[in-house]
């Protein structure tokens, strides 16, 4: 259970930007000839992990390599379910989904039903998957796809670090095979959300975030292997999807903001039909309404913090986000305090930096760019599907 905090910022939503092109991307000729990303992503879906799942598949730059599963928001076979799910419905039912380690390397695993509901995905309810689920193991895939291409591989992490660990004691070269890594996880100069001072992710398997931490400490002096980005809750905290967000979404899909068809946006069908909802907009209403209704009990705001769809987004396009390097590592045997990432802002350790840690972001450009990639993902998918 996270802890009620006992102080809430308040800060201006920010502005939304006229969504007459996507910022990040800026003209169609671009978008074509955008070079691929390759990206795998290791999540525990989780209502923003399955944002970040639909920005990537919504990205034309973005090359889905595949989806590591790991327990975390729910439980692994959950992850996966809901993982296969919403790519399912995003069109991408051919995206490799591997499940991996299903609790934390020592610890038992505690699931956030409060925050995510108890499947994971708020009030909402998708259809089981045709898709099955890959034969491999997740730690295996990360390792196998890193040896496959050398040096081009970009490894997101949105869920407990427990699958990372694993495929590093498998091979301890990773960090060399990848091109970039970028983590959702740790607070390095906020207060936590899980405890006082700690953030979930790193806070539900620290013992795994130390083995990461540290293993791209020896980074060589020319940037290689590049030091890992880390978004910590003091930047993703600033990425709040607020109702009017939604709705700018929504429009760009012809619905209204809760799926349903608008008057006259859909030729040939019944004006306003109650029956008629657009499967993608829809998802994101129900979901994201648990997951808004819990930020207004917990965060003092009606809206979600949309951590996972930074970093991914992130991911994409790094100039997202101006970093810092600097030496971190985990409290691993504190009494109020384990799963705190400490972070050596002021070189009192004297030991090389292993993280480039987010310090600001651009989060205006990142709305413009989500919803209007996303809203662009849901017209296309969204023929009007009848409910009944
Ligand atoms: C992280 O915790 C999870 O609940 C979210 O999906 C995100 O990855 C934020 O602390
Ligand atoms: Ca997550």
């Amino acid at each position: 259970m996270r802890f009620e905090p006992r102080w809430v910022v308040r800060t201006a939503p920010a502005p939304c930007h006229e969504l007459t092109y996507d910022p990040v991307v800026r003209k169609p000729d671009d978008e074509r000839a955008a070079r691929p990303v390759p990206i795998l992503v290791d999540c525990d879906t989780g209502i923003d992990d399955s944002l970040a799942l639909l920005y990537a598949v919504a990205s034309p730059e973005c090359e889905l390599v595949a989806v590591t599963c790991t327990g975390g928001n729910v439980g692994a076979r959950q992850v996966a379910a809901n993982t296969l799910a919403v790519l399912e419905l995003a069109g991408r039912g051919d995206v490799e989904v591997a499940i991996g380690r299903e609790t934390p390397l020592v610890r038992e695993l505690v699931t956030t039903p409060e925050t995510h509901g108890p499947r994971g995905l708020g009030y909402a309810e998708l259809p089981a998957a045709r898709a099955k689920l890959s034969g491999r193991f997740g730690p295996d895939v990360i390792v196998e796809e890193a040896r496959r291409r050398p040096g081009e591989l970009t490894l997101v992490t949105l869920a407990p670090l427990t699958n990372v660990a694993l495929a590093l004691q498998r091979e301890p070269d990773l960090p060399r095979l990848l091109r970039r890594v970028v983590i959702m996880g740790g607070s390095y100069r906020s207060s936590g959300n899980t405890a006082p001072t700690t953030e979930w992710n790193v806070s539900c398997d620290p013992e795994a975030a130390k083995i990461v931490f540290e293993a791209f400490a020896g980074a060589g002096s020319d940037g290689h292997p590049p030091h890992p980005i880390a978004l910590g809750l003091d930047v993703t905290e600033r990425a709040k999807l607020l109702p009017e967000h939604l709705a700018r979404l929504a429009a760009l899909a012809g619905c209204a903001p809760d799926g349903s068809a608008q008057a006259g946006s859909i030729p040939g069908s019944p004006s306003g039909s109650a029956a008629a909802v657009n499967p993608m907009v829809r998802y994101l209403a129900d979901a994201l309404r648990f997951y808004m209704e819990f930020h207004s009990r917990y965060d003092g705001f009606y809206g979600a913090f949309i951590h996972d769809a930074l970093a991914l987004a992130t991911a994409l396009d790094p100039t997202l986000v101006r970093t810092q390097p600097v030496t971190v590592d985990v409290e691993l045997d504190g009494r109020l305090t384990t799963g705190e990432t400490v972070a050596d802002w002021r070189h009192v350790w004297g030991e090389p930096p292993n993280l480039e840690v987010a310090v600001d972001a651009e989060i205006d450009r990142f709305f413009g760019s989500f919803i209007g990639r996303v809203g662009k993902l849901a017209a296309e998918r969204g023929g009007l599907a009848a409910t009944r």
